[in-house]
């Protein structure tokens, strides 16, 4: 267990370079199962989720290695296994992503249900609906899902909702399926265009990925490849909230500026001055901010991984903001830690009203997720005096190094290890 302690730190300014994505990275080891060869992915972010999602493979037979320099080479091998216990699925909620290689590598797959989370119940029907279009047969007991079909046929699927796990899950079940899958309403997420240039590489025939219409045409078998990950688009708006937060100039290298569209043009709405270059974008932070309002939409909508950082960001600029979340049902977590420390937000169904207070003030708080956590530690940037944040651990599962990346643009921030009875 870790916590981290704040002090204010106003005028955050330097370089920082942006990891590989989390939410590319995941799927993307999940896909190495229907692979027949060598793979290599590079620009990794060796975060505990992606040791995790390594540690699964090697339970189903693969061999895994993590290089130094954020890069994972995985040797494709017999797979040993098709289930996954609680004990791993717990650990993370993305492990239910094997399911889709798995069922179509071998034909049966049984894995833990993820159950619900922090921000809410997360089901898991709209995947398991592609599954039984494709021909498998779906049964449920016990807290385990299990999928069997002996050979999946390729089906015409439509989403009620563009999920961006369904739409993977899917997509990487139908590349050894036979004949052609359509997904239509599907994600547009960029990770899911990265996921299927991987699988291209690997010899997968897939086209429209990045549209609503995902077709796949069935292949024989994959093949091993290299393939470095997108940048992490939610890391690029935290740094952005960062700089804009403590009234500094970041430059943030590696870098899509397409991907960070729906959050640049907050930004600029809010007063902050951007500038692009292919591909890095300097944040400058000079102006006195506006009031906004946001609405959380799937790509290339405002993404629900940037709500708790605006939130706190809007908490201390003059006037009302107001957020609304449509994607996830329990997704303001934060809203009583931000309010510990000085914020002014009221609840309203999927609705926070965010009146502007004139400063925040440090405090002893608790991060509950992962965004929600790093929007406290935004807050504690700004806030007067110094601020605790306890279970870092939610943090670290999708911030590669954060404390590290701020303190190299002067950020106060020190990173202690406490045991769990301190905690408590
Ligand atoms: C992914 C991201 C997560 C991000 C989210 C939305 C990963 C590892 N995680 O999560 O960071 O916040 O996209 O951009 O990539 N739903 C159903 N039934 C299903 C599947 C989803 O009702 O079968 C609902 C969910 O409860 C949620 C909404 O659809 O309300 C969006 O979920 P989804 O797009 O699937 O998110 P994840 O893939 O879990």
């Amino acid at each position: 267990m870790s916590k981290f302690i704040i002090e204010q730190s106003p005028g955050l300014s330097g370089t920082v370079r942006i990891s590989g994505a989390k939410n590319s990275a995941l799927p993307i080891i999940a896909a190495v199962l229907l692979s027949e060869g060598q793979c290599r992915i590079e620009d990794v972010p060796l975060l505990k989720d992606v040791i995790n999602m390594c540690e699964l493979l090697k339970w189903l037979g693969f061999k895994t290695t993590i290089e130094k320099n954020e890069c994972i080479s995985i040797q494709s091998s017999r797979i040993k296994k098709h289930f996954v216990p609680y004990e791993l699925a717990s650990q993370m909620r993305a492990s239910f992503l094997v399911m889709g290689p798995l069922l179509s590598r071998v034909g049966k797959t049984r894995v833990s249900l993820p159950g619900g989370c922090a921000i809410g119940t997360r089901p898991i029907d709209l995947h398991l609906k592609g599954f039984a279009a494709m021909g498998a047969k779906i049964t449920q007991g016990h807290g385990y899902v299990e999928a069997k079909a002996k050979k999946l046929k390729g089906a015409k699927i439509y989403l009620d909702f563009p999920s961006v796990g369904a739409t993977e899950n899917i997509m990487m079940a139908a590349c050894l399926a036979e004949g052609q899958t359509i997904i239509e309403n599907a994600a547009v997420e960029p990770e899911i265009v990265d996921l299927a240039n991987f699988l291209v590489n690997m010899g997968a025939h897939i086209k429209g990925a990045g549209t609503d219409t995902i077709k796949i045409e069935g292949v024989k078998k994959l093949k091993g490849c290299t393939h470095t990950v997108i940048p992490d688009r939610i890391e690029a708006g935290t740094f952005m909230i960062a700089a804009a937060i403590t009234k500094g100039n970041i430059r943030i290298e590696n870098v899509v500026t397409d991907h960070l569209k729906p959050i640049s043009a907050k930004m600029r709405e809010i007063g902050v001055e951007i500038m692009e270059e292919e591909t890095a974008i300097i944040i400058n932070a000079k102006e006195k901010f506006k009031s906004i309002d946001i609405k959380t939409l799937p790509f290339p909508g405002f993404p629900t991984d940037m709500q708790a950082q605006f939130m706190a960001l809007m908490s201390i600029i003059e006037g009302t903001s107001i957020i609304i979340e449509t994607i996830f049902e329990n997704r303001f977590m934060h809203v009583s830690e931000l309010k510990r420390m000085g914020a002014n937000i009221k609840i309203e169904g999927r609705s926070a009203v965010v009146e502007g207070v004139k400063k925040m003030t440090g405090a002893k708080v608790k991060a509950t997720d992962l965004r929600a956590g790093a929007a406290l530690v935004l807050a504690a940037l700004t806030a007067q005096g110094e601020s605790e944040i306890k279970d870092v651990k939610h943090i670290d599962r999708g911030y590669y190094e954060l404390e590290k990346k701020l303190c190299a643009l002067g950020a106060k921030i020190r990173k202690i290890d406490v045991d769990d009875e301190e905690i408590e």
